[in-house]
């Protein structure tokens, strides 16, 4: 199929300026990591299965990959236990445990390991009497448990919503919030709040969420499935307008975990998650087996360019420009800027299943790229270069079945630009800005 596209206009950046954020310094980028969640779940048997379920070995194990297999050095870093890890009890003084038979060696021994390595450590509790899988929560301990993942060194803390009232949030989760600022320690905060209130039929306040979280989730649990995926796409395109303005540098939104190299994603599905969580600037937490995973999926978590997209420092969150016929084009401005122009990384995917590539052509300025001096053009996934090519210039990809070519188009500054002009873009205000020096 050939699909010509029709004019798309310019890529609008609607809304009110974006709110300031919680303060606290951290993920001016969205976080990168390994998370145990999706592909470990709630597995507690290490008599039967020492090698796979939630324990110390696992966490240290993983820890060694991603410094050892070339994670960290494409920006991987946070070792994220999810929920089961802790004992059914609180300790004798009330705090928080871990299960010793699992964490021989106790939370701040697990965490100062990771330190080691140069990497750093999350948690997980649940804002409610129990966690998702029935261990004790932080309700009525709010202070008590912050205060102990700052005794343990944690870096990260997700709060999950089970068991718990979903009207509470807009309380709990700031004051938890409020404790876990008051120990002085800086720790990332990740709320599920704004999911549980959807699913309860209340409308989040984001200005709030903004305010308290670095980042929040907005919808299911990803699965290990095209399937999930799929949904997760769906959801942050058609949600776009409201989702969007609430994102920037150190406040995200979560569209859940990589799953990239497990089960449920053939190649090009692997590609395309990669390529629109890039290009909706999510957190990268793969949640994969580092032991086993093929050299394929490594590659697709390792790609430099389409981390750098996700990482891009402008923290604008792109947007899906064009659906028809089974063929989406996203896209996402990004540094560096000339004038009043962005550069922009763009992702065509394919979501039809009519067994051959679809090719799709559309020139620059149909894609909101009009910058008169011409756009330097790679593809990231295949590392061609276009070269540079004007607004006029009409590309052709060719996409496969649920498969993504994702392009990355920087402003092709003058060559013999003056260095005395820089220009920044103003998130609060969406505008840009040009400073001029003095010209000596
Ligand atoms: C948590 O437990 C307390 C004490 O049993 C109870 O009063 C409260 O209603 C529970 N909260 C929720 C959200 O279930
Ligand atoms: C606590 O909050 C204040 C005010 O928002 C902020 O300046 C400070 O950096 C925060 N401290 C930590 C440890 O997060
Ligand atoms: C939302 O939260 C903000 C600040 O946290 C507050 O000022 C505002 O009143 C809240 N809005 C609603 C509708 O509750």
């Amino acid at each position: 199929m050939a699909a010509a596209i029709v004019v798309l206009g310019l890529v609008a950046l609607v809304g009110p300026p974006a709110a300031l954020g919680l303060d606290n310094g951290l993920v001016r980028t969205p976080p990168m990591g390994w998370l145990a969640w999706e592909r470990f779940r709630c597995n507690t048997d290490c008599k039967n299965d020492p090698e796979n379920c939630i324990s110390e070995r696992l966490f240290r194990t993983m820890a060694d990959l991603v410094v050892s297999e070339g994670y960290a050095a494409v920006g991987y870093e946070y070792i994220n236990v999810d929920d089961c890890w802790l004992d059914k009890e609180r300790g004798a003084n009330g705090q928080l445990q871990p299960d010793y038979s699992r964490f021989p060696n106790g939370m701040r021994a697990l965490s100062d390991y990771v330190h080691r390595l140069g990497l750093k450590f999350g948690i997980y509790e649940d804002y409610g009497n129990y966690t998702c899988a029935g261990y004790p929560g932080i309700l009525g301990s709010l202070e008590l448990d912050a205060q102990t993942f700052a005794s343990w060194n944690v870096d990260y803390v997700k709060l999950d919503g089970c068991y718990s009232h979903p009207k509470d949030m807009d309380r709990g989760y700031p004051e938890f919030g409020y404790f876990l600022n008051k120990t002085g320690r800086q720790m990332v905060y990740s709320c599920s709040w704004p999911v549980y209130q959807i699913y309860a039929g209340i409308a989040p306040n984001f200005s709030s969420i903004i305010e308290h979280c670095n980042l929040w989730r907005n919808f299911d649990d990803i699965q290990d499935s095209w399937a999930s995926v799929e949904s997760v796409i769906d959801y942050y395109g058609d949600n776009q307008d409201a989702i969007i303005p609430n994102a920037g540098p150190g406040h995200w939104n979560d569209p859940d975990m990589l799953i990239i190299g497990n089960f449920g994603l053939s190649y090009e599905q692997s590609k395309t998650q990669m390529a629109i969580w890039a290009i909706i600037a999510a957190p990268l937490l793969m949640s994969v087996d580092l032991r086993t995973i093929r050299p394929e999926f490594k590659a697709i978590l390792q790609n430099k360019g389409v981390i750098a997209v996700d990482q891009d420092p402008l923290g604008i969150q792109g947007r899906r420009i064009y659906k028809k016929s089974g063929i989406e084009i996203w896209s996402r401005p990004i540094t560096p800027l000339q004038q009043n122009y962005f550069s922009y990384a763009v992702a065509f995917l394919n979501r039809r299943t009519d067994g051959t590539p679809s090719d799709v052509a559309v020139t620059l300025q149909e894609l909101g790229l009009a910058y008169p001096g011409g756009y330097a053009v790679e593809d990231l996934f295949e590392e061609v270069s276009y070269g540079v090519l004007s607004p006029e210039t009409k590309i052709k990809v060719k996409v496969n079945p649920s498969g993504v070519v994702i392009l990355r188009a920087n402003i092709h500054l003058p060559r013999f630009q003056s260095q005395n002009q820089k220009t920044v873009y103003d998130p609060y205000q969406h505008v840009f800005r040009t400073t001029a020096r003095p010209n000596f």
